[in-house]
């Protein structure tokens, strides 16, 4: 009698079986595609217009800022253009064709840097942030399909474009504000994290290796623990992106890399050095005491004293 293993392949009947290979969903290979192309290989020039296009600079999605520029015009277009179908001028007209074109620019540096956003969204705004990008791009069409039409004298029909344009983007709008509010894209996920005000132990100091990021608790708050030498350092554990777990993370210079998206963040003092984060990482004072390593709220001794002040 053959000898069976359980749980292996008998005989030659596993070369007749076809593998189903899970096929990956449209956003998905989009997003990879364009992550591909954005990171080029590393170059770290890339990387610097990656940075200045999510925000590092601003402490902000820079994208949030630059929405507002179509969103604005656009709705001043759509007035100026009842104005004057209401008959109050043809200056109007020029005004409403004016804030068309202010709004295309906006929209384009927008669109630009969506997409630099867009490529480190994880599921589900992933496929919210496509359908977003795809109504704007419709939006942007239909825009810009009203200015031509409008510089061709065919005033009215240009009209029927920026409507539909302006209906288009104002959808657009709501799933933008659908996955900033229900999915959490772009906030800071570090927010509303509480640390102690005091000096409060959280590990014994032999158990904390040179060079290994070590995860502890502070009630139900997770805190990033760095021994470098004879220094330790304090940090938030979650990644303000999108909530990587930095203790599976790597050490890069003086830096702890995210494992999710690779934003890296000095260990000094939590400043982002490399996106797609853009909120910096809060940094704790640390100390350590009996053998132990203590933490608390950066700069806790000089608030407590200003609120001492105050009364
Ligand atoms: S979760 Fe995206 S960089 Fe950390």
């Amino acid at each position: 009698m053959a000898d069976v293993s359980v749980g292996e392949p008998a005989g030659d009947e596993s070369h007749d079986q076809p593998v189903a290979r899970p096929v990956k969903p449209i956003d998905e290979i989009i997003q990879k595609a364009l992550d591909k192309a954005l990171y080029a290989n590393g170059n770290p020039v890339a990387q610097h217009a990656r940075d200045f296009l999510n925000g590092t600079w601003l402490g902000e999605p820079f994208h949030a800022a630059l929405t507002d520029i179509p969103v604005g015009a656009w709705t001043a277009a759509m007035v100026l253009d009842g104005l004057d179908m209401a008959g109050s001028g043809k200056k109007l007209a020029y005004a409403a064709d004016a804030a068309i074109a202010v709004g295309l620019a906006g929209a384009a540096c927008a669109a630009v840097t969506g997409l630099a956003d867009w490529s480190d969204v994880d599921p589900p705004a992933r496929r919210t942030g496509m359908l977003h990008g795809l109504l704007n791009l419709g939006a942007t069409v239909l825009m810009t399909t009203s200015l031509v039409l409008r510089k061709r004298g065919a005033r009215k029909s240009g009209c029927v474009a920026s409507t539909l344009g302006f209906a288009t983007m104002s959808y657009a709008a709501h799933l933008g504000g659908q996955m900033v509010y229900d999915l959490r894209v772009g906030v800071d996920r570090t927010a509303g994290d509480e640390y102690p005000k005091r000096f409060t132990a959280v590990l014994a100091a032999s158990r904390l290796h040179d060079g290994k990021p070590t995860r502890v608790m502070h009630d139900r708050t997770p805190i990033l623990l760095v021994r470098r030498g004879e220094r330790v350092f304090a940090l938030a554990e979650t990644c303000p992106h999108f909530s990587g777990p930095l203790s599976e993370g790597k050490l890069v210079d003086d830096c702890i890399e995210c494992p999710y998206h690779s934003s890296r963040f000095a260990l000094e003092d939590g400043r982002v050095v490399n996106g797609p984060a853009v909120h910096p990482l809060p940094c704790l004072d640390v100390r350590t005491r009996k053998g132990q390593i203590e933490i608390r709220t950066r700069g806790a001794r000089r608030l407590r004293r200003g609120a001492k002040s105050m009364r």
